[in-house]
Protein backbone atom coordinates (compact mmCIF):
# COMPACT_ATOMS: atom_id res chain seq x y z
CA UNK A 1 0.00 0.00 0.00
CA UNK A 2 1.56 3.29 -1.29
CA UNK A 3 1.82 5.93 1.88
CA UNK A 4 1.28 9.94 1.00
CA UNK A 5 4.64 10.52 2.18
CA UNK A 6 3.40 14.08 3.79
CA UNK A 7 0.35 11.88 6.03
CA UNK A 8 1.09 8.49 6.30
CA UNK A 9 -2.20 7.81 5.36
CA UNK A 10 -2.88 4.84 3.15
CA UNK A 11 -4.83 5.57 0.06
CA UNK A 12 -7.25 3.43 0.68
CA UNK A 13 -7.94 5.42 3.51
CA UNK A 14 -8.51 8.48 1.58
CA UNK A 15 -10.37 6.96 -0.89
CA UNK A 16 -12.71 4.71 0.67
CA UNK A 17 -12.30 2.19 -2.29
CA UNK A 18 -9.60 0.61 -4.16
CA UNK A 19 -9.87 2.68 -7.35
CA UNK A 20 -10.73 5.85 -8.45
CA UNK A 21 -14.26 6.67 -7.50
CA UNK A 22 -16.58 6.94 -10.64
CA UNK A 23 -17.33 10.50 -10.15
CA UNK A 24 -13.65 11.27 -10.25
CA UNK A 25 -13.26 9.39 -14.04
CA UNK A 26 -16.72 11.17 -15.05
CA UNK A 27 -14.89 14.62 -14.35
CA UNK A 28 -13.07 14.55 -17.39
CA UNK A 29 -16.32 16.26 -19.21
CA UNK A 30 -16.15 19.11 -17.25
CA UNK A 31 -14.40 22.63 -17.25
CA UNK A 32 -12.38 23.50 -14.22
CA UNK A 33 -10.39 26.23 -13.06
CA UNK A 34 -6.24 25.52 -13.84
CA UNK A 35 -5.01 28.92 -13.63
CA UNK A 36 -5.68 32.71 -12.72
CA UNK A 37 -5.63 34.22 -16.27
CA UNK A 38 -2.47 36.77 -14.95
CA UNK A 39 -0.56 33.95 -14.22
CA UNK A 40 -0.43 33.23 -17.96
CA UNK A 41 1.66 35.21 -19.19
CA UNK A 42 4.77 35.21 -21.74
CA UNK A 43 5.87 31.64 -20.60
CA UNK A 44 4.58 28.17 -20.63
CA UNK A 45 2.89 27.04 -17.17
CA UNK A 46 2.47 23.86 -15.91
CA UNK A 47 -0.65 22.50 -14.44
CA UNK A 48 -2.18 19.32 -13.02
CA UNK A 49 -5.81 18.14 -13.55
CA UNK A 50 -7.70 15.45 -12.59
CA UNK A 51 -4.00 13.79 -12.71
CA UNK A 52 -3.19 14.74 -15.43
CA UNK A 53 -0.55 16.66 -16.59
CA UNK A 54 -1.29 19.46 -18.45
CA UNK A 55 0.84 22.99 -20.02
CA UNK A 56 -0.62 26.25 -20.50
CA UNK A 57 0.10 29.07 -22.97
CA UNK A 58 -0.95 31.86 -24.86
CA UNK A 59 -0.25 30.80 -28.36
CA UNK A 60 -0.97 33.89 -31.11
CA UNK A 61 -3.11 35.19 -28.58
CA UNK A 62 -5.27 31.90 -27.85
CA UNK A 63 -5.36 30.10 -24.96
CA UNK A 64 -3.51 26.59 -25.40
CA UNK A 65 -4.05 23.64 -23.04
CA UNK A 66 -1.57 20.50 -24.06
CA UNK A 67 0.12 17.41 -22.48
CA UNK A 68 2.93 18.29 -20.47
CA UNK A 69 4.82 15.57 -21.40
CA UNK A 70 7.48 15.89 -24.51
CA UNK A 71 6.66 12.39 -26.61
CA UNK A 72 10.32 12.67 -27.71
CA UNK A 73 11.74 12.06 -24.24
CA UNK A 74 9.15 12.91 -21.76
CA UNK A 75 10.05 16.38 -21.03
CA UNK A 76 8.17 18.72 -19.07
CA UNK A 77 7.30 21.36 -21.91
CA UNK A 78 6.15 23.55 -19.03
CA UNK A 79 10.16 24.41 -18.28
CA UNK A 80 10.63 25.66 -22.14
CA UNK A 81 9.49 28.69 -23.88
CA UNK A 82 6.98 30.23 -26.32
CA UNK A 83 8.71 30.68 -30.03
CA UNK A 84 7.12 32.07 -32.97
CA UNK A 85 3.70 31.04 -31.34
CA UNK A 86 4.52 27.45 -30.14
CA UNK A 87 5.95 25.98 -27.20
CA UNK A 88 9.49 25.14 -27.40
CA UNK A 89 10.61 21.38 -25.62
CA UNK A 90 13.35 22.78 -23.21
CA UNK A 91 15.22 19.78 -24.04
CA UNK A 92 16.01 19.51 -27.77
CA UNK A 93 13.85 22.68 -29.08
CA UNK A 94 11.24 20.38 -30.77
CA UNK A 95 8.69 22.61 -31.04
CA UNK A 96 4.46 22.24 -30.84
CA UNK A 97 1.90 24.61 -32.45
CA UNK A 98 -1.34 25.31 -30.72
CA UNK A 99 -3.29 22.21 -32.57
CA UNK A 100 -0.20 19.68 -30.53
CA UNK A 101 1.30 19.43 -33.23
CA UNK A 102 5.03 19.38 -33.46
CA UNK A 103 6.36 21.46 -36.28
CA UNK A 104 10.17 21.46 -35.69
CA UNK A 105 12.93 18.62 -34.85
CA UNK A 106 16.39 20.55 -34.80
CA UNK A 107 18.32 18.07 -35.28
CA UNK A 108 16.83 16.59 -38.31
CA UNK A 109 14.65 19.49 -40.06
CA UNK A 110 13.51 17.25 -43.45
CA UNK A 111 11.97 14.92 -40.63
CA UNK A 112 9.42 17.26 -38.99
CA UNK A 113 6.31 16.77 -41.38
CA UNK A 114 7.35 13.42 -42.63
CA UNK A 115 7.50 11.93 -38.69
CA UNK A 116 4.25 13.21 -37.80
CA UNK A 117 4.58 13.78 -34.40
CA UNK A 118 1.96 15.75 -32.26
CA UNK A 119 0.97 15.67 -28.05
CA UNK A 120 -3.10 15.73 -27.25
CA UNK A 121 -4.55 19.07 -27.10
CA UNK A 122 -7.39 19.92 -24.38
CA UNK A 123 -9.91 22.35 -24.67
CA UNK A 124 -8.89 25.65 -22.85
CA UNK A 125 -10.41 28.65 -22.50
CA UNK A 126 -10.42 32.38 -20.27
CA UNK A 127 -13.47 33.26 -18.26
CA UNK A 128 -13.93 34.96 -14.99
CA UNK A 129 -10.79 36.05 -14.68
CA UNK A 130 -9.21 32.01 -14.43
CA UNK A 131 -7.93 29.74 -17.40
CA UNK A 132 -9.88 26.75 -17.42
CA UNK A 133 -9.65 23.85 -19.25
CA UNK A 134 -12.17 20.76 -19.79
CA UNK A 135 -9.71 17.37 -20.97
CA UNK A 136 -13.34 15.64 -22.95
CA UNK A 137 -15.90 17.89 -24.66
CA UNK A 138 -17.58 19.72 -21.92
CA UNK A 139 -21.03 18.86 -20.97
CA UNK A 140 -22.22 22.73 -19.52
CA UNK A 141 -20.76 26.17 -20.17
CA UNK A 142 -18.05 28.06 -17.85
CA UNK A 143 -19.01 29.62 -14.96
CA UNK A 144 -20.09 33.11 -15.07
CA UNK A 145 -18.82 36.24 -12.75
CA UNK A 146 -20.90 39.02 -13.80
CA UNK A 147 -19.33 41.13 -11.55
CA UNK A 148 -15.21 41.11 -12.72
CA UNK A 149 -15.49 43.66 -15.08
CA UNK A 150 -18.60 45.91 -13.17
CA UNK A 151 -17.02 48.92 -12.46
CA UNK A 152 -19.37 49.42 -9.35
CA UNK A 153 -17.46 46.81 -7.35
CA UNK A 154 -14.41 46.68 -5.98
CA UNK A 155 -12.93 43.09 -7.16
CA UNK A 156 -10.51 40.85 -5.18
CA UNK A 157 -8.15 38.24 -6.44
CA UNK A 158 -8.00 35.10 -3.19
CA UNK A 159 -4.64 33.49 -3.17
CA UNK A 160 -5.25 30.08 -4.77
CA UNK A 161 -5.05 27.27 -1.62
CA UNK A 162 -4.88 23.56 -1.65
CA UNK A 163 -6.81 20.98 0.48
CA UNK A 164 -6.30 17.72 0.77
CA UNK A 165 -10.27 16.73 0.14
CA UNK A 166 -12.04 16.03 -3.32
CA UNK A 167 -13.35 19.06 -5.61
CA UNK A 168 -17.07 17.90 -5.12
CA UNK A 169 -16.74 17.38 -0.79
CA UNK A 170 -14.78 21.36 -1.12
CA UNK A 171 -18.10 22.54 -2.89
CA UNK A 172 -20.19 21.03 -0.91
CA UNK A 173 -18.65 22.48 2.75
CA UNK A 174 -19.45 25.74 0.72
CA UNK A 175 -22.86 25.53 0.48
CA UNK A 176 -23.58 23.58 3.45
CA UNK A 177 -25.93 25.68 5.93
CA UNK A 178 -25.74 23.57 9.10
CA UNK A 179 -21.64 24.31 9.75
CA UNK A 180 -22.21 27.32 9.63
CA UNK A 181 -23.26 28.09 13.33
CA UNK A 182 -20.52 25.48 14.58
CA UNK A 183 -17.68 25.93 12.48
CA UNK A 184 -18.23 29.71 11.76
CA UNK A 185 -19.54 30.16 15.38
CA UNK A 186 -18.73 34.47 15.45
CA UNK A 187 -18.36 35.03 11.74
CA UNK A 188 -20.59 33.61 9.14
CA UNK A 189 -22.72 31.90 11.94
CA UNK A 190 -23.75 31.63 15.79
CA UNK A 191 -24.21 28.81 18.01
CA UNK A 192 -27.51 30.42 19.69
CA UNK A 193 -29.34 29.76 16.18
CA UNK A 194 -27.97 26.57 14.30
CA UNK A 195 -31.63 25.68 12.89
CA UNK A 196 -31.45 25.32 9.18
CA UNK A 197 -34.57 25.93 7.31
CA UNK A 198 -35.11 24.00 3.91
CA UNK A 199 -34.36 26.14 0.43
CA UNK A 200 -36.21 25.61 -2.68
CA UNK A 201 -33.19 24.17 -5.14
CA UNK A 202 -33.79 24.03 -9.11
CA UNK A 203 -31.91 23.69 -12.22
CA UNK A 204 -31.41 26.55 -14.55
CA UNK A 205 -29.25 24.11 -17.43
CA UNK A 206 -25.76 23.32 -15.88
CA UNK A 207 -26.25 25.70 -12.68
CA UNK A 208 -27.65 24.74 -9.35
CA UNK A 209 -29.65 27.03 -7.99
CA UNK A 210 -30.95 28.61 -4.77
CA UNK A 211 -31.43 31.32 -2.60
CA UNK A 212 -31.55 32.08 1.49
CA UNK A 213 -32.95 34.90 3.59
CA UNK A 214 -33.64 35.84 6.72
CA UNK A 215 -31.25 34.30 8.89
CA UNK A 216 -29.66 36.50 11.58
CA UNK A 217 -25.73 36.98 11.17
CA UNK A 218 -23.45 38.51 14.03
CA UNK A 219 -22.79 42.14 12.32
CA UNK A 220 -19.07 42.13 12.58
CA UNK A 221 -17.69 45.61 13.31
CA UNK A 222 -15.92 46.89 10.31
CA UNK A 223 -18.18 45.47 8.22
CA UNK A 224 -21.47 46.46 9.31
CA UNK A 225 -19.65 50.24 9.97
CA UNK A 226 -18.76 50.45 6.13
CA UNK A 227 -22.10 48.97 5.41
CA UNK A 228 -23.81 51.88 6.94
CA UNK A 229 -25.99 49.32 9.14
CA UNK A 230 -26.51 49.51 13.08
CA UNK A 231 -28.73 46.59 13.94
CA UNK A 232 -27.04 43.65 16.33
CA UNK A 233 -27.69 41.04 13.60
CA UNK A 234 -27.68 41.53 10.09
CA UNK A 235 -30.32 39.38 7.81
CA UNK A 236 -29.27 39.79 3.92
CA UNK A 237 -30.10 38.19 1.30
CA UNK A 238 -28.09 35.02 -0.75
CA UNK A 239 -28.15 34.01 -4.31
CA UNK A 240 -26.56 30.82 -5.08
CA UNK A 241 -25.33 30.02 -8.79
CA UNK A 242 -23.77 26.09 -8.32
CA UNK A 243 -21.97 25.54 -11.92
CA UNK A 244 -21.51 21.75 -12.12
CA UNK A 245 -19.34 20.27 -11.02
CA UNK A 246 -17.62 22.49 -8.28
CA UNK A 247 -17.96 26.44 -8.57
CA UNK A 248 -20.19 28.56 -6.99
CA UNK A 249 -21.02 32.34 -6.90
CA UNK A 250 -22.49 33.65 -4.18
CA UNK A 251 -24.29 37.01 -4.54
CA UNK A 252 -25.33 38.75 -0.88
CA UNK A 253 -27.61 41.54 -0.68
CA UNK A 254 -28.11 43.45 2.64
CA UNK A 255 -31.21 44.91 3.68
CA UNK A 256 -29.92 48.66 2.57
CA UNK A 257 -29.09 47.40 -1.25
CA UNK A 258 -25.55 46.94 -0.54
CA UNK A 259 -23.97 43.24 -2.47
CA UNK A 260 -21.32 41.23 -1.45
CA UNK A 261 -19.90 38.50 -4.00
CA UNK A 262 -17.57 35.54 -3.60
CA UNK A 263 -16.90 32.93 -6.57
CA UNK A 264 -14.99 30.32 -6.01
CA UNK A 265 -14.07 27.50 -8.39
CA UNK A 266 -12.17 24.24 -6.86
CA UNK A 267 -10.35 22.31 -9.19
CA UNK A 268 -9.65 18.41 -8.57
CA UNK A 269 -5.91 18.61 -9.09
CA UNK A 270 -6.04 14.86 -8.38
CA UNK A 271 -7.66 12.12 -6.58
CA UNK A 272 -6.29 13.35 -3.24
CA UNK A 273 -5.99 17.34 -3.81
CA UNK A 274 -8.33 20.09 -4.46
CA UNK A 275 -7.07 23.93 -5.58
CA UNK A 276 -9.57 26.47 -4.95
CA UNK A 277 -9.31 29.84 -7.09
CA UNK A 278 -11.88 32.33 -5.38
CA UNK A 279 -13.07 35.95 -6.11
CA UNK A 280 -14.38 38.63 -3.73
CA UNK A 281 -16.42 41.85 -4.58
CA UNK A 282 -17.83 44.44 -3.17
CA UNK A 283 -19.87 47.76 -4.06
CA UNK A 284 -19.82 49.09 -0.31
CA UNK A 285 -16.39 50.41 1.55
CA UNK A 286 -14.46 50.53 -2.00
CA UNK A 287 -11.55 51.83 -1.04
CA UNK A 288 -8.65 50.02 -1.18
CA UNK A 289 -7.43 50.54 2.33
CA UNK A 290 -10.39 48.05 3.67
CA UNK A 291 -9.35 45.26 1.37
CA UNK A 292 -7.03 43.78 3.72
CA UNK A 293 -10.25 43.51 6.22
CA UNK A 294 -11.79 41.80 3.96
CA UNK A 295 -9.39 39.28 2.78
CA UNK A 296 -8.54 38.40 6.21
CA UNK A 297 -12.51 37.91 6.97
CA UNK A 298 -12.40 35.29 4.11
CA UNK A 299 -9.05 33.89 5.03
CA UNK A 300 -10.18 33.51 9.19
CA UNK A 301 -13.39 31.59 7.49
CA UNK A 302 -11.05 28.99 5.42
CA UNK A 303 -8.69 28.46 8.21
CA UNK A 304 -12.00 27.72 10.51
CA UNK A 305 -13.14 25.15 7.36
CA UNK A 306 -9.89 23.48 6.32
CA UNK A 307 -8.89 21.05 9.31
CA UNK A 308 -12.91 20.44 9.37
CA UNK A 309 -13.00 19.30 5.40
CA UNK A 310 -9.37 17.51 5.70
CA UNK A 311 -10.68 15.16 8.26
CA UNK A 312 -13.54 14.00 6.18
CA UNK A 313 -13.50 10.19 4.54
CA UNK A 314 -13.71 8.89 2.10
CA UNK A 315 -12.54 12.38 0.29
CA UNK A 316 -14.97 11.28 -2.67
CA UNK A 317 -18.31 10.64 -0.89
CA UNK A 318 -20.35 7.76 -2.38
CA UNK A 319 -23.27 8.96 -4.92
CA UNK A 320 -24.32 5.78 -6.38
CA UNK A 321 -26.14 2.63 -4.82
CA UNK A 322 -23.42 0.20 -6.27
CA UNK A 323 -22.70 -2.61 -3.58
CA UNK A 324 -20.24 -1.62 -0.99
CA UNK A 325 -21.18 1.76 -1.27
CA UNK A 326 -21.61 3.19 2.30
CA UNK A 327 -23.61 6.46 1.49
CA UNK A 328 -23.49 9.22 4.42
CA UNK A 329 -26.51 10.23 6.37
CA UNK A 330 -28.60 13.61 5.13
CA UNK A 331 -30.84 15.24 6.69
CA UNK A 332 -34.24 16.08 5.31
CA UNK A 333 -35.01 19.54 4.91
CA UNK A 334 -31.50 21.15 6.13
CA UNK A 335 -29.89 19.27 3.90
CA UNK A 336 -31.98 19.90 0.55
CA UNK A 337 -28.92 21.22 -0.88
CA UNK A 338 -26.29 19.10 -0.16
CA UNK A 339 -29.01 16.73 -1.20
CA UNK A 340 -29.88 17.74 -4.64
CA UNK A 341 -26.04 18.68 -5.21
CA UNK A 342 -25.08 14.81 -4.72
CA UNK A 343 -28.51 13.70 -6.51
CA UNK A 344 -26.86 15.68 -9.74
CA UNK A 345 -23.36 14.32 -8.87
CA UNK A 346 -24.75 10.85 -9.07
CA UNK A 347 -26.20 11.64 -12.68
CA UNK A 348 -23.13 12.52 -13.50
CA UNK A 349 -21.26 9.72 -12.58
CA UNK A 350 -23.76 7.38 -13.82
CA UNK A 351 -23.46 9.48 -17.18
CA UNK A 352 -19.72 9.14 -17.49
CA UNK A 353 -19.46 5.66 -16.96
CA UNK A 354 -22.27 4.75 -18.90
CA UNK A 355 -20.87 2.11 -21.73
FE1 LIG B 1 -17.44 26.94 6.22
Amino acid sequence: MTDLSNTGIPLHDLRGQAEAPPLYRALRKYWHPVAYAAELLDKPLGVTLLGEPVVLARLNGEVRAMNRRCPHKGTDLALGQIVDGAIECPYHGWRFAGDGACVRIPAREELTGAMKVSTSCFRATEQAGIIWVALEEPVYPCPLFPELNDPAFRVLQGDAYDWRTSAPRRLENFVDFCHFAYVHDGTIGSRANPRVEPVKVWREGGVLRFDRSGVKEPGVGLKKQLLGLTEEWIEPTNAYHVTMPATVHLKRTFPNGKRYVLFMAACPVDEFTTRSFWWQARDFGVEPVYDQFFMDFEAEVLAQDKPIIESQRPLWFHVSNAPGAEREIPVRGADAVTIEYRRWLAEIAAAGNAP
